[in-house]
């Protein structure tokens, strides 16, 4: 099937390799110059994994190739909108310029019976509104087909999603959208992948309330945590224990320095700020104390590198092992990793931070950090070693040979990954978030 991908960030990216790779035509389209040149020499602008392999064996049979030009969208039947949807400056409700901007230059280069399928996380009511844009433009129509995939895991996600929501219209309308999106997502369907086929309001919902329930999650088990070290309780424990709670289940119940990346925050914020809107302020405004536990955990873990310095920082060597906000990715947009070293090298640590993709990204928007890519490098000579992101380098660290480079012995765990014992029978001072 011919389809066009407006905007080649981390989904729109992924999204046009991963149907290149299940044997569609497929063009992606941006305004970023730069980022389309790389992706047009199999290149992936960002860290994921598997994405180089299938950008490059995709683009080599011919179905998958790049540009700058919205007149390339043309001949396609399906047109996904990916672009990004990020905070409005100054305020917490979504931008939605780029998704404006995405259908008002692709309209002149639909065709009758041409299908745009909205994949931005945006808020409810933009769909039904972009409709009319759409159809006042064109014959073409919309549905809304939001995107659940994870960083680190974006191809596997895409390729063999879990689920499938189609938000269309009623009628004939929706029938024609729905035979395409089936066409679409064939090798999905024929392995009964789960598909709730609904209205726009439903689609937009589904995305922002997955998202929200996720946050809170994470939040739930932040607050038990915080309880928890006011009462010598372990929070690990007790996650694995409600965790055999089919109900409540295991997954999204780590306790640490919290979420950060470029969905669960803003998406939590945008939902609260159109809920408001619609005068239902009050029916999501635990999502303000889910976004409150969530920053208080940074402060929490900057606060133990204070108290394990003894009240001081300034001059102290403090190796940061993290920036990206979760491992597998090289995205820093709010970074719990990222912001923790800013603070402490604010407050006048020596800090030195490391991590194995994110040191490049990191360096752009804070050139005033210390960044290696050794994690050695940045353990040597540490009077207290924080650990931020639970990248499989940092969990399996030897704390026998850390302690061998290292200054002093206490580790501070702010996702809860190492092994306790192991590091306290090295002869470290360990501390984690919610453990004794
Ligand atoms: C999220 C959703 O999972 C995905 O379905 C949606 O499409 C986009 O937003 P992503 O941003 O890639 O995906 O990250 P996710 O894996 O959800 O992690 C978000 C943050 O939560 C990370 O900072 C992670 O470290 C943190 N987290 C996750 C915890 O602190 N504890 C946990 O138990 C799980």
């Amino acid at each position: 099937m011919k389809m066009s991908v407006i905007g080649c960030g981390y989904l729109g990216a992924v999204h046009a390799a991963s149907m290149a790779e299940l044997g569609h035509d497929v063009v992606g389209i941006d305004v970023d110059a730069a980022k389309i040149a790389m992706l047009s020499r199999g290149e992936a602008p960002f860290f994921e994994p598997g994405l180089p392999e299938i950008l490059t064996s995709s683009i080599a049979t011919g179905r998958l190739r790049f540009s700058t030009d919205m007149a390339d969208a043309q001949g396609s039947q399906v047109h996904f909108i990916a672009v990004g949807t990020p905070q409005r400056k100054g305020e917490q409700a979504a931008d939605l310029t780029y998704v404006n901007a995405a259908i008002d230059g692709l309209i002149p280069f639909l065709s009758d019976g041409d299908l745009v399928a909205g994949k931005s996380t945006v808020p409810v009511g933009t769909a039904a509104r972009l409709a009319e844009k759409i159809s006042a433009g064109s014959g073409a129509l919309l549905a809304w087909n939001p995107e659940f995939l994870r960083e680190g895991f974006a191809v596997q996600d895409t390729i063999a999603p879990d689920r499938l929501v189609y938000g269309i219209p009623s009628g004939d309308a929706g029938s024609h959208a729905k035979a395409l999106l089936d066409e679409v997502y064939a090798t999905a369907l024929s392995k009964d992948t789960p598909l709730v086929v609904t209205d726009y309001a439903t689609a937009e919902l589904v995305k922002v309330s997955a998202n929200a329930f996720l946050a809170t999650k994470i939040s739930f088990i932040n607050a038990m945590a915080e309880i928890a070290e006011v009462t010598g309780a372990d929070v690990t424990q007790l996650a694995d224990a409600i965790g055999f709670d089919a109900r409540i289940g295991r997954k999204f119940l780590n306790a640490g320095v919290g979420f950060g990346g470029g969905c669960l925050p803003k998406d939590i914020r945008a939902f609260t700020a159109r809920a408001e809107e619609l005068g239902r302020g009050e029916s999501v405004a635990f999502l303000k104390e889910v976004d409150a536990i969530n920053l208080r955990q940074r402060d929490r873990v900057v606060q133990l590198v204070v108290d394990a310095l003894g009240g001081n920082v300034y001059q102290k060597k403090v190796a940061v092992l993290g920036l990206a906000f979760k491992p597998n990715s090289d995205d820093i947009r709010d970074s719990p990793a990222l912001d923790v070293a800013v603070r402490l090298h604010g407050l006048g640590a020596d800090v030195t931070s490391t991590d194995p993709e994110a040191t490049v990204p990191a360096r752009r928007l804070h050139p005033q950090l210390s960044l290696t890519e050794d994690t050695m490098e940045a353990l040597e000579g540490a009077d207290v070693v924080v650990v931020v992101t639970e990248w499989k380098e940092f969990r399996e660290l030897d704390p026998v040979a850390v302690a061998a480079v290292a200054r002093g012995a206490i580790v501070i765990d702010g996702r809860n990954c190492l092994d306790a014992a192991a590091w306290r029978d090295a002869g470290w001072t360990y501390r984690g978030l919610g453990r004794p």
